[in-house]
């Protein structure tokens, strides 16, 4: 049985106190969620060791929002898988559109920085979806084949098992327009079909798949309730311990 969980991408927001507060908070209000239910946090790296260590003991877990496509050494202003376990992630985000829009993010880096992170145990989850222009000319489908194929092909099955995808179509990002639960589905059975034929049906139903894209307390029940979709990327209702929590007990 694949794994449901709810992620809060804080993105580049809070200052370390609010985000160790916003952290507490969340750590406290974890335990209405059901065992079933993972729960994980991504703030940005400034707050990744004191957020660490508000989570302690609890069941969240903490999560970079990138990483470096190189292992250490003359890179100024990035920041390596090593540094990110040692500093108490278990999870990495990577292939954020916005990462890829703004920050000439390839999935060239993507293949290298997935090989890294798994590599020094991180478990990622990696986003692919849509622009507007793309899902007005039908290619939606397309596009995110292309993505997933891209990096996740160039794994093994085994290396699967540290995968999670997350389905963000870019203009339902922060937007407040989310994608209707169905339109969302297709894309998530869609993914599910490119896992499968290239790692077999098993894999394929053990992987979890999340949503992301003006995901909140109002909306998360009906896609949550969707074959497909194992939880969800949160970004802005992320930022509220009750709306975050309330997202988690959609399912
Ligand atoms: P919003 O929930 O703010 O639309 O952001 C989604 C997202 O990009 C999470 O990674």
């Amino acid at each position: 049985m694949r794994k449901k969980i709810v992620a809060g991408n804080w993105k580049m927001n809070t200052t370390v106190s609010e985000g160790v507060a916003l952290a507490k908070a969340v750590a406290a209000k974890s335990v209405e969620v059901p065992a079933g239910v993972g729960l994980v946090v991504a703030p940005p790296f400034t707050h990744l060791v004191p957020v660490a260590e508000a989570l302690a003991g609890s069941k969240v877990g903490l999560s970079a929002q990138n990483c470096a496509d190189h292992e250490k050494g003359a890179y100024t202003g990035e920041v390596a898988v090593n540094m990110l376990t040692d500093a108490g992630c278990q999870y990495t985000i990577l292939g954020h559109s916005e990462r890829r829009q703004y920050y000439g993010e390839t999935d060239e880096k993507l293949v290298v920085k997935t090989k890294l992170a798994l590599e020094a145990g991180l478990k990622v989850i990696l986003c692919v979806g849509e622009n507007l222009d793309e899902r007005e000319a039908g290619k939606h489908f397309e596009v995110v084949t292309n993505q997933t194929k891209a990096v996740l092909y160039t794994l093994s099955a085994e290396e699967m098992k540290s995968i999670i995808i997350a389905y963000e179509p870019v203009w339902a990002i922060g937007t407040g327009k989310t994608a209707t639960a169905e339109q969302a589905e297709e894309i998530h059975a869609c993914i599910r079909k490119v896992l499968a034929d290239k790692f077999g049906a098993e894999v394929a139903e053990d992987t979890t798949i999340l949503y992301g894209g003006s995901c909140k307390p109002s909306n998360a029940k009906e896609l949550f309730a969707q074959k497909d979709i194992d939880g969800g990327l949160i970004g802005g209702a992320a930022l509220k311990a009750d709306d975050f929590i309330q997202i988690a007990l959609s399912f």
